[in-house]
């Protein structure tokens, strides 16, 4: 028998250790170009979607804001790679502007400004330590594309592969880890849905999955690229982040639903994580039957051939997940309004979606339930094996910008906890976690009224001066302790 005290100091020695992250886990924290880099019209840049689409409807965007000059980190970038280190950040994610690299869309000409910018904030990020993680695309289509048909244009998966390669061979020396797309659900079902993102085209149940076709074609055109081409040189690796919201049925008579619900979140996961490849089963059932209904003479979902099924079908090197939400699933009423945001369901599923009341408080969309992580990372585990997991994005907002955002510093709190339960019980082999986001920024349809950032922008500051949060202090000090038992170190 050993005394209680050995017991007890034993006991508490565990649970410190069960509260470290593995060695070598990343602690990181992302943004995206035109969220804010601002400078939309500096030197050879073309306009994006979402230059054209926030100065044609200022009525869709609650401050009737844009992107012109955002965080201005065009040209602080500087000061974004400081606040950066201050936190202590493993990595920072950014995205590339396709339209300020690539002006004209295409390959034939590639900016000289905008080469200089991406390579002095990577060198910069290297030069403090910081590891840069790039998205290729972040939802700023260069416009000339988006007049050649955007994502519903199938010769845009060539374009994109272009883009890639430029990207690929300009920084890849330096870039280890790419993401090809940022959540094809926003730009492609979102979007194409009610016509409230750019490019502000409404082709409900049409334009989304034509758009979710050619996307999947050009993340596997880019991978295999990279493969072929760059792999053996660089060895990085290359993935494509999805958000996914985990679902619960609402009632037992619901699980079924459900599993038709996480199977549809999981619709640009199933073709290049699956063992079969291709759209998920289920989901393709039910959209082809709905449109032969309809009278439609082939399903509103484009199949793929056998020769696409094998070409996206293993092009990863790891699953990027974007995490904020979880929601109950049961069948709609008959008639029931339903839309992807905010979040309240899929018309072609016939599932409306809602929060559970005991689930803690978030704001519009972003209700706060931790243990969703953890069970969405088994569930993806279950489904695609045992594969690297990176958390992309997780984070909270406040409508005001609060300095001691102790709403914010719960949020990571919980759901750090829940990513940690993940990787110690269920051994899902989760390697990096992204805050979402670095800066306060500009927050799409909400413009500057919806605060993500660990830091505070002040955006009536001609000179954005940026102050840390009191979640940044509390990240630093989890980054710092590599665990959650911050009273330890
Ligand atoms: C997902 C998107 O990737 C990002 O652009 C957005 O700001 C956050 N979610 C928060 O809504």
């Amino acid at each position: 028998m050993y005394p209680l005290s050995v017991v007890l100091s034993l006991l508490v020695a565990a649970s410190v250790a069960s509260r470290k992250f593995p060695p070598g886990f990343k602690f990181g924290a992302a943004t995206s170009s035109y969220q804010v880099e601002g400078a939309w019209n500096v030197s050879d840049k073309s306009p994006s979607i979402w230059d054209t689409f926030t100065h044609d409807n200022p009525d869709l965007i609650v401050d009737r804001s844009n992107g012109d000059v955002a965080c201005d980190s065009y040209h602080l970038w500087e000061t974004d790679i400081a606040v950066a280190k201050e936190l202590g950040l493993h990595f920072y994610r950014f995205s590339i502007s396709w339209p300020r690299l690539l002006p004209n869309g295409h390959s034939n000409y590639v900016s000289e400004d905008g080469k200089r910018y991406y390579n002095n904030l990577i060198n910069g990020l290297i030069a403090n330590g910081i590891e840069p993680v790039v998205t290729l695309y972040h939802w700023d289509l260069p416009q000339k594309l988006q007049d050649l048909g955007g994502w519903t244009n199938p010769d845009l998966a060539s374009w994109f592969e272009d883009y890639a390669e430029v990207a690929f061979s300009l920084f890849g020396d330096r870039v280890k880890t790419w993401l090809t797309f940022n959540e094809p659900v926003s730009f492609c079902d979102i979007a194409y849905e009610a016509g409230k993102t750019a490019p502000g085209i409404t082709l409900p149940g049409i334009g989304n999955y034509i758009c979710a076709k050619v996307v999947m074609l050009a993340h596997a055109r880019a991978y295999r690229l990279y493969d072929t081409k760059f792999r053996l040189r660089y060895r990085g690796k290359v993935g494509l982040t999805n958000q996914l919201l985990w679902c619960e049925p609402k009632n037992s008579d619901e699980v079924e639903n459900t599993e038709l619900m996480r199977n549809a979140m999981a619709l640009y996961s199933y073709p290049i994580y699956s063992k079969t490849g291709g759209w998920p089963p289920s989901v393709e059932k039910t959209i082809a039957e709905k449109s032969k209904k309809e009278g439609y003479s082939r399903s509103r979902l484009p199949s793929f051939t056998q020769e696409e099924i094998e070409f996206i079908k293993g092009t990863y090197d790891f699953f990027g997940l974007n995490y904020y939400t979880s929601r109950l699933v049961e069948t709609a009423k008959p008639g029931e309004k339903l839309s992807w945001l905010p979040l309240k369901g899929s018309t072609d599923l016939g599932l409306a979606l809602t929060a559970d009341p005991s689930w803690k408080e978030g704001n519009a969309w972003l209700i706060s339930y931790p243990p969703g992580i953890r069970r969405l990372l088994l569930w993806l585990k279950q489904k695609f094996g045992d594969i690297e997991f990176k958390i992309m994005e997780n984070g909270y907002s406040t409508s005001e910008p609060v300095m001691y955002d102790d709403e914010r510093v719960n949020y990571y709190k919980d759901h750090l906890e829940q990513v940690l339960l993940a990787i110690n019980e269920d051994k899902v082999f989760v390697t990096a976690y992204t805050a979402w986001s670095l800066l306060d920024n500009y927050e799409w349809n909400s413009g500057y009224t919806s605060r993500f950032g660990l830091v505070n922008v002040d955006f009536n500051d001609p000179m954005r001066r940026r102050t840390p949060r009191a979640s940044a202090n509390y990240y630093a000090a989890v980054i710092r302790s590599h665990s959650l038992d911050l009273n330890n170190h």
